[in-house]
């Protein structure tokens, strides 16, 4: 950018925390990301969330928790998100197009941070839907394979194509001359990806609750099963699934943390509601 071209882009940002969106990908009816420019002074830990927002009819802006789905080392922020029908936000973000402005509260927040777990061997992210977003920026961040030998990467939808947002990033990740310069070809090994459906055939089906309770998911992969151990895992996803695999967790003999009192796992909702 010029200075003319900076001074310009500033006198047209017309809301309050106001930034630019630079692309967006519809990947299904129902979900859609995009990548919107940071301001200077934001910085997050990977895995939090902010609050962003379009300005509603009477001028009162609408504003939604966000995870932010880019790791903390990148230039713009990107953002991975349903289309609900109806939903006052929702329902008009997904028409934004590349120079639209959307509102960004800069005071990131949220629980699905490494700081918030103790060290250990094995990192398990474990998401429904939209839940895959926290992650989406914990797995392109090399603090993560810092701290974890091996990363995990369980995601279920409905259907195949709900899958395809996460599955392209990954495969990208694997080929990331970022990380590959730090892990070599290794690095395949260090991030696995076990992608499940529910309600289509695909390779792997199943709930993570099953796939976990049953053993499944650690035969496929060669794991051991989970133990406080070794294992520490963040879960993404509705109430009830959160609920669930909680559960599962505690069986396993791993303990909920906190920020303030880093244990074995961390939660946080995907969204507020029953669901769609
Ligand atoms: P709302 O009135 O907010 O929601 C209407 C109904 O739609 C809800 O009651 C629920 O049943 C359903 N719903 C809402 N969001 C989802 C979802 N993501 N998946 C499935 N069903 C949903 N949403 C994202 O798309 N991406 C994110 O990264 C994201 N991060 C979040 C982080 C946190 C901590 C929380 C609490 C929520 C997050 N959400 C995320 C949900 C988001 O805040 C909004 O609910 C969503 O954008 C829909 O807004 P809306 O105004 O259109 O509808
Ligand atoms: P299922 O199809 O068996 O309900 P939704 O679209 O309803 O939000 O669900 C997203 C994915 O999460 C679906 O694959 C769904 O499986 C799965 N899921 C929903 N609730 C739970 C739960 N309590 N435990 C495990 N998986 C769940």
């Amino acid at each position: 950018l010029t200075v003319a071209d900076a001074a310009a882009k500033t006198v047209t940002k017309t809301l309050p925390d106001a930034q630019t969106v630079t692309s967006v990908t519809h990947w299904t009816d129902s979900l859609f990301s995009f990548r919107v420019t940071r301001p200077a002074s934001l910085r997050f830990r990977s895995g939090e969330f902010v609050m962003i927002g379009l300005p509603g009819d009477n001028g009162k802006p609408i504003l939604r928790a966000y995870s932010i789905a880019s790791p903390n080392w990148d230039d713009e922020l990107e953002f991975y998100s349903i289309k609900v029908p109806d939903g006052p936000l929702t329902s008009k973000l997904q028409h934004i197009k590349e120079g639209d402005e959307i509102i960004l509260r800069p005071k990131p927040v949220g629980t699905l941070v490494l700081d918030a777990l103790l060290p250990g061997k094995r990192l398990w992210f474990l998401a429904t839907g939209t839940g895959f977003a926290p992650f989406a920026s914990l797995m392109r961040d090399p603090e993560t394979y810092e701290r974890y030998e091996q990363v995990v990467m369980m995601h279920t939808c409905r259907t195949a194509e709900e899958l395809t947002y996460g599955r392209e990033l990954i495969e990208n990740l694997r080929h990331d001359p970022l990380l590959g310069e730090l892990y070599g070809e290794d690095f395949a090994n260090r991030l696995l990806y076990y992608p499940t459906t529910t309600r289509e055939d695909s390779p792997r089906m199943g709930r993570i609750t099953d796939n976990m309770t049953s053993g499944k998911v650690f035969q496929d992969l060669s794991l051991p099963p989970m133990s406080p151990e070794t294992d520490r895992a963040m879960i993404c996803g509705s109430l009830a699934f959160n609920v669930d695999v909680k559960s599962v967790l505690e069986g396993f003999g791993l303990n909920e943390g906190a920020n303030s009192d880093p244990k074995e796992f961390v939660v946080e909702k995907a969204f507020v509601g029953e669901g769609v």
